[in-house]
C-alpha cells in the first residue's frame, strides 16, 4: 500500500473528532497520504473513531506534567512518524513555543470564525452577538500567537436571522468538513 511517494500526516485532537472522521473518510483508499498516527490528550470520541479505523491511535493524557514535559513527550511521539504536516483538528491544548518552533510551517490548524475576527472560545456566539452576516472557519499555520499564525484558506456561510449557536456550529462544520481533506492535499502535494 505505500509508496515512497505517501506522505504522512499526524493528527492531534480532544473532542467529538468530525473533523477528523472527515479526514479520515476522504483519505480511505488513498495510497498518497497515510494518517500515521492519532494523538488525543481526552477519553473522546476521536480515539473510537482512530481505533475504529485500525489507524495507530494514543492516548496521552495530560495528568499534571508541565505543559513543556507533556509536549516532549507528545514530541517523542510524533518524531516516530516523521509526519510532513502536524494537523489539529479540535486539539484544545496551546502547545509550547519549543513544540511549535521544532515544526516550522507544519502545523496546521482549523478555527470556526474568519481570523483575524474571534480568536480563542465561543466563536459563535461573538458572531452572533455582534449581529454579523457572515461567519466561517479559517485553517492556518500554527505560531506562538494563539489563532494568529499565517492564514491558508477560508471559507464563509451567511449568518441567516433563524441561527443560533448550535445552527451556526453545524454549518460551520459541514463547510470545514470540505475544506481541510482538501486543503490538507493541497499543501502536502506541494512538497517534494
Ligand atoms: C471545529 O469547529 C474546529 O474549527 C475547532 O474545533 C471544532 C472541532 O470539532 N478547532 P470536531 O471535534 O472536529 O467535531
Amino acid at each position: 500500500m505505500n509508496n515512497t511517494n505517501t506522505k504522512k500526516i499526524v493528527i492531534l485532537c480532544s473532542g467529538e473528532g468530525s473533523n477528523l472522521q472527515a479526514i479520515i473518510d476522504y483519505f480511505n483508499g488513498y495510497s498518497d497520504v497515510e494518517i500515521a498516527c492519532i494523538i488525543s490528550d481526552k477519553p473522546s470520541k476521536s480515539l473510537e473513531r482512530g481505533i475504529a479505523h485500525n489507524i495507530p491511535t494514543l492516548y496521552l493524557p495530560k495528568l499534571n506534567h508541565p505543559r513543556e514535559s507533556y509536549d516532549q513527550v507528545l514530541m517523542a511521539h510524533i518524531n516516530l512518524y516523521q509526519p510532513d504536516l502536524i494537523i489539529l483538528a479540535g486539539f484544545m491544548r496551546i502547545l509550547s513555543a519549543k513544540f511549535i518552533q521544532s515544526y516550522p510551517k507544519k502545523i496546521l490548524n482549523i478555527h470556526p470564525s474568519l481570523l483575524p475576527k474571534y480568536k480563542g472560545l465561543n466563536t459563535h456566539k461573538r458572531a452572533l452577538e455582534n449581529n454579523d452576516k457572515i461567519h466561517g472557519t479559517t485553517i492556518h499555520y500554527v505560531n506562538e500567537d494563539l489563532d494568529g499564525g499565517e492564514i491558508i484558506i477560508q471559507k464563509s456561510i451567511k449568518i441567516l436571522e433563524s441561527d443560533n449557536e448550535k445552527t451556526l456550529e453545524e454549518k460551520v462544520k459541514v463547510i470545514e468538513h470540505q475544506l481541510y481533506p482538501k486543503t490538507i492535499v493541497s499543501l502536502l502535494s506541494s512538497k517534494h
